[in-house]
């Protein structure tokens, strides 16, 4: 009897790959006819280790498995399983926590590649760095430009992904007129100052103020190009409009003053010139506060804190040899939540120092910052390079690793009259040896072998091949004085006979210049003879 049955693990790299995933279907190769094949997972086209690395038990009798998967960019964790229908996975399905766990198929993401410049992402009240990532269906994601009133938005601020699509056109920020020259054909810019008080720019581009904040909104027109004028919504009081008094801003500021700001002043606040061209701020006024920032949450943290008011802004620093993790500077929003989670210092440290080279070593590896990584190289090579690098602010090492050479000594001299013993190398290394011989009737005054040493010099001058003449042999019946191996040149040898026999007078062989004998060692001849 076969029983199919469900296994549950997690698989976490097919977590990541679902993090990217904007297909519905992650196809699985199968064989048909037979039970599954163990799930190689290939998500879009890319093959990812998958639970067959894992465990390599007999998928034919697995029906579904189950994986906990981490959904959209901020990695969702939702429960999903993929199915053996006829032979091949299919799926994933994945439980929704909203309707009592059941599966549905995961629909399309959507992604924000190419998105235009100056735009801010906010996902889930999180700002976004758009990228490589996607977002899951049904995700809604705020989208504001960069500056707000110095850049005009045009389009939806909010997007929502419908099966791989979003519901509206990606916005665009246009510029206004305070980057185009102040001409006619620009929206014109809306600057936004607070003398007294505090405001927060929000994900949707909307200006959150503190009750009882003083807010000057500055429309940036030409004045001799006619009158902007300013409208709101709000229905609470009259605003104060008009061109800026100072000199220098009177001819291109025209500005509406919110005194005191209520909950009532929450409107749109519309600058238009003279040609209808227009750009609004939308300004909500609410008394919102956020969770205290707790400073000594980290020892290392130094935190400049204005206050957990909606608009007061938190600025933190590391000390030195550490770096912050996360956001500098955090905001007070109208959520209640800081702009971005409080961040950490981090020890600087520079990268383990992998070392290829086999003949190259770390005598010190301090990869703290401040920290020193020294070098040696084993016996026979020399350093080239700096023997000592330094882990800096940056967290990278002060230069390169540095590389051991084979020390060599030159190429051996060969003796004037004599040669050198095998001396088939090119290069001599630290150790090796080289011989040396002397032609016949030489002889070798020095040392006869050295050995290269590690400065790179030969362990002794070269050997000198001196000539010398052999010793020719006692003459029968005679003896030669002195007697020696070899006779230096200049040196003569005396005939002395057994009694009986007599010698040359004049004969006495010298040993010459080459290693000759001038003359070959006389005879000695019998009295009868002479
Ligand atoms: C794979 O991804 C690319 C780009 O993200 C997309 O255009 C394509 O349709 C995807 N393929 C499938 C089979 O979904
Ligand atoms: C952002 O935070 C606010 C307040 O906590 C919350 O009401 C809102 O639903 C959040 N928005 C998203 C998209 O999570
Ligand atoms: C800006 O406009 C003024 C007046 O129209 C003109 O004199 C000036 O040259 C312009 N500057 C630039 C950078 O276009
Ligand atoms: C840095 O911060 C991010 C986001 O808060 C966190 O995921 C990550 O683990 C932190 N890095 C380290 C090394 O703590
Ligand atoms: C953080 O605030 C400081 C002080 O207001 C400012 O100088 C700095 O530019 C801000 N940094 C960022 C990244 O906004
Ligand atoms: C590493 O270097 C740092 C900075 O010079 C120093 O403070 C630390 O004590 C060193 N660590 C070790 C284990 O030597």
């Amino acid at each position: 009897m076969f029983f199919p049955f469900v296994i549950s693990f997690l698989l976490v790299s097919l977590e990541r790959t679902l993090a990217v995933s904007t297909n519905r279907n992650i196809h699985f190769q199968g064989w048909k006819g037979a039970g599954c094949p163990p799930p190689d997972l290939a998500l879009n086209g890319t093959v990812r280790a998958t639970a067959a690395d894992r465990h390599r038990s007999d998928y034919a009798e697995v029906k579904e498995v189950k994986f906990s998967g981490e959904i959209g960019p901020l990695g969702e964790k939702r429960l999903c399983k993929i199915k053996c229908i006829g032979g091949e996975w299919v799926g994933p399905l994945c439980q929704n926590h909203d309707d009592g766990g059941h599966y549905h198929p995961l629909f399309r993401s959507c992604r924000l590649d190419n998105l235009p410049a100056h735009l801010v992402v906010t996902y889930h009240n999180v700002s976004i760095q758009p990228g490589r990532v996607s977002f899951p269906h049904g995700a809604t994601v705020l989208l504001r430009c960069r500056e707000i009133g110095v850049y005009k938005l045009l389009g939806d601020s909010a997007l929502q992904c419908q099966n791989g699509a979003w519901s509206t056109r990606i916005p665009a920020c246009i510029p206004t007129t305070m980057l185009t020259n102040f001409t006619e054909d620009a929206p014109p810019t809306v600057l936004v100052k607070i003398p007294s008080g505090s405001a927060s720019v929000e994900p949707s581009g909307d200006l959150a103020v503190f009750p009882g904040t003083i807010l000057h909104l500055e429309c940036l027109f030409s004045r001799r190009l006619g009158n902007p004028e300013w409208t709101w919504t709000s229905t609470f009081r009259q605003y104060l409009t008009g061109w800026a008094i100072a000199t220098e801003e009177r001819e291109w500021k025209y500005r509406l003053s919110i005194y005191y700001s209520k909950p009532q002043d929450s409107g749109v606040y519309t600058c238009a010139t003279p040609r209808g061209l227009t750009n609004s701020i939308t300004v909500n006024v609410e008394a919102v506060h956020c969770e205290p920032i707790d400073v000594n949450s980290d020892p290392y943290l130094t935190a400049r804190v204005e206050g957990s008011r909606l608009g007061h802004v938190a600025i933190f620093q590391c000390p030195i040899g550490f770096k912050l993790n996360g956001t500098s500077n955090l905001t007070c929003q109208a959520s209640g939540l800081w702009s971005s989670p409080i961040p950490q210092c981090l020890p600087i440290i520079c990268p383990s120092l992998e070392l290829d080279d086999p003949h190259l070593s770390l005598v010190e590896h301090n990869t703290s910052y401040g920290g020193r990584a020294v070098f040696r190289c084993s016996w026979g090579y020399k350093l080239t390079g700096q023997p000592g690098i330094e882990c800096e602010v940056d967290g990278q090492w002060s230069g390169p690793v540095p590389t051991c050479q084979a020390v060599q000594c030159p190429p051996p001299m060969s003796p004037l009259n004599g040669r050198l013993v095998e001396d088939g190398t090119r290069y001599h290394k630290v150790g090796s040896a080289v011989q040396f011989a002397c032609n016949e009737r030489h002889q070798l005054v020095g040392e006869n072998t050295v050995v290269c040493t590690e400065s790179g010099q030969w362990s002794h001058p070269p050997p000198f091949c001196k000539a010398r003449c052999p010793y020719p042999g006692d003459p029968a019946h005679g003896r030669i004085a002195p007697v020696k191996f070899s006779y230096e040149p200049g040196d003569h040898l005396k005939v002395t006979c057994s009694a009986g026999y007599v010698v040359r007078l004049e004969a006495r062989p010298q040993c010459r210049g080459d290693g000759t004998w001038s003359e070959e060692v006389p005879e000695c001849r019998s009295y009868q003879d002479v």
